[in-house]
């Protein structure tokens, strides 16, 4: 299965602002653009529990969504939604079968995992042209894709505003 890790981070590397866990606050329209146009594109998503908890009511009802959790029995059951405390190759080989691509959604907990386990083929990234100092942090290293394998294959004036797109492939 293909996976695409979609996020959208401050100059300085986070996820959110302060203690305000939406980041549409402060993204562009052109990143918000953006990430529906993946999010439609995609028919299985993959994400932390908080991520879910913060975004469900605003996720297209279209997609399979799989939320990573070690809570599973205590989790509602809602239609669409797989809670999961196995492995990400776990839970990847289950879909498998009828997905051939998934879209991380997030937080940071998620992204790094998969990372580290080598199960992304490829990351959108949107760095918007604001200073969050404090929040969820992604990362602030300046090379943190290539450090795990990937090259920068595109990258992408947004708007006026200096917001930037960059695509990561892993380097075959
Ligand atoms: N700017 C962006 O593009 C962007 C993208 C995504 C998210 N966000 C924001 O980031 C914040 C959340 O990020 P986060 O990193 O704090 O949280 P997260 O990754 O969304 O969720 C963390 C939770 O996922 C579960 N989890 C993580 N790894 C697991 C594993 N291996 N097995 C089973 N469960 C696992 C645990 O849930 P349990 O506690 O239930 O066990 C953990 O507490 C939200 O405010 C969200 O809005 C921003």
């Amino acid at each position: 299965m293909k996976i695409t890790i979609v996020a959208a981070i401050s100059e300085d590397g986070f996820l959110t602002k302060g203690t305000n866990p939406n980041p549409g606050d402060w993204t562009s329209a052109e990143d918000k653009g953006f990430y529906k146009s993946l999010l439609e594109k995609h028919n299985l998503y993959l994400m932390g529990s908080k991520t879910f908890s913060f975004a469900k009511n605003t996720l297209p009802s279209h997609a399979q969504k799989i939320v990573m959790s070690h809570n599973v029995s205590e989790q509602p059951n809602i239609p669409g939604v797989y809670y999961s405390d196995k492995s990400f190759e776990d839970v990847i080989a289950k879909f498998s079968d009828n997905y051939s691509q998934s879209l991380v959604i997030g937080g940071a907990s998620i992204y790094h995992q998969m990372l580290e386990q080598n199960l992304v083929d490829e990351a959108y990234i949107t760095i918007e042209p604001v200073i969050n100092h404090t929040g969820v942090l992604f990362y602030n290293s300046k090379n943190y894709f290539e450090n795990f394998g990937f090259e920068l294959e595109s990258k992408k004036t947004l708007n006026a505003k200096g917001t930037v797109l960059k695509h990561f492939v892993l380097k075959k």
